[in-house]
């Protein structure tokens, strides 16, 4: 087929692999129930629905400037200056097609050919294939035995000449962990010290429950924004309900955002007009979308907590934020893929494999979804383990 080696590389995304498994056999009308999913069942805010109305009413959806319009970019500055206490101006911020394309553009202006970017286990499932996608070596750092977040010392073990960057998902996907503040300092203060960048991957930040906040990477860098190597990575998805409509940005120092803007010139030119003008006045409306969601994933997140404590053999670190729980299967199977290929086989749940994030034994049980289905999909886990 002459396809390239780097493509040949490549691994699929077994979250969006699942997803449409899961689509495809309710499509056929099989009793299915999806516990792999990652988005908000919640419908989006009033206001981005005015807002992309008032654009598609005019009829002008034209291209806008590479690194978002001028509207957008003030929304996120006034939210970054909020939710992190750093106010970065325009030349700071690059509005993206999703999350994904921001670490990617990040990526791409970071890392030259066989250089490592670290990131500790379990990870997001793209980030070793986005790493390898820029032509770099990713470099995964496990746990401790029985223990869902790296220590700071064995990542900083793992730092060497050729290293980039540190990527850091807090709260974290797949866990629901939340790294702690003593944490958070000692990376920036690592990253500052060896000139090595600190992508925080900020995606799920407003959904963490139990009054916890996740801290914010800024408060502890000793430079000023332009000359720091923290950058941090948002979007609407999560926290606004926002999937589809592939609205994400990154705010760090304006060289790096510049070289930035030059690779999402050259791969998309700009995000959709009519999403960055829906995901304005998402922004715009602020808290209270945020905080009725957040406020009823914690409610699931304790009806997924109550439900998994039925099966007595399986060991969960509750989690603190996100819709995703992390439990430890390995009593019942220690192949993460032969478990989850058994559920939906014996109970048609779904259910991501931990080696999948990197870290064996352990499903990731998402609750984004409806109770009802929660309640069902864990009972019928329990029948089909039992
Ligand atoms: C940890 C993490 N980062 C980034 C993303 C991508 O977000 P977006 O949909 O905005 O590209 C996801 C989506 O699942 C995620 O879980």
């Amino acid at each position: 087929m002459n396809l390239s080696k780097l493509a040949m590389s490549l691994g699929q995304s077994a979250t969006l692999k699942l997803n449409e498994l899961a689509n495809n056999l309710k499509a056929e009308g099989k009793p299915v129930i999806h516990l792999g999913g990652g988005e908000p069942e919640e419908k989006i805010p009033r206001g981005a629905l005015e807002e992309s109305g008032k654009m598609l009413d005019a009829g002008f959806v034209r291209y806008t400037p590479t690194s978002g319009t001028a509207a957008l970019k003030k929304e996120i500055a006034a939210y970054t200056e909020l939710h992190y206490g750093v106010k970065p101006g325009p030349k700071n911020i690059v509005a993206a097609s999703g999350a994904k394309q921001a670490i990617y553009n990040f990526l791409v202006a970071v890392v030259d050919p066989g250089d490592e970017v670290i990131f500790p286990a379990p990870y997001w499932v793209s980030y070793p294939e986005m790493v390898k996608l820029a032509y770099g070596v990713p470099v995964a750092v496990k746990p401790r035995e029985g223990e869902l977040l790296a220590k700071a010392s064995d990542i900083e073990a793992r730092i060497t000449s050729r290293t980039k960057a540190i990527l850091l998902n807090s709260p974290n996907n797949p866990s629901g962990q939340v790294y702690p503040e003593d944490f958070i300092r000692r990376m920036v203060e690592i990253c500052e010290a060896r000139g090595v960048y600190l992508l925080m991957d900020d995606i799920y930040n407003r959904l963490v429950f139990d009054g916890l906040k996740a801290p914010s990477a800024f408060t502890f860098s000793k430079k000023p924004l332009n000359e720091s190597h923290v950058v941090s990575i948002n979007g609407v998805s999560k926290t606004f309900s926002m999937t589809g409509y592939r609205i994400g940005w990154s705010v760090a120092n304006e060289a790096l955002t510049q070289a930035m803007v030059k690779v999402q010139a050259q791969v998309s030119s700009c995000p959709s007009a009519l999403s960055q003008t829906a995901a304005a006045g998402a922004l715009r409306e602020g808290n209270g979308f945020v905080e009725t969601l957040r406020g009823g994933l914690e409610k699931k997140r304790d009806t997924m907590v109550a439900e998994l404590s039925k099966l007595k053999k399986v060991k969960l670190h509750r989690p603190q934020g996100t819709f995703y729980s992390f439990p430890d299967f390995s009593a019942y199977e220690k192949d993460s893929t032969k478990l989850s290929n058994l559920l939906l086989d014996k109970a048609m749940v779904v259910a991501v494999p931990g080696v999948e994030f990197g870290l064996e034994g352990h499903l990731r049980l998402s609750y984004c979804g409806a109770e009802k289905d929660i309640i069902e999909g864990v009972g019928r886990i329990r029948k089909a383990l039992d």
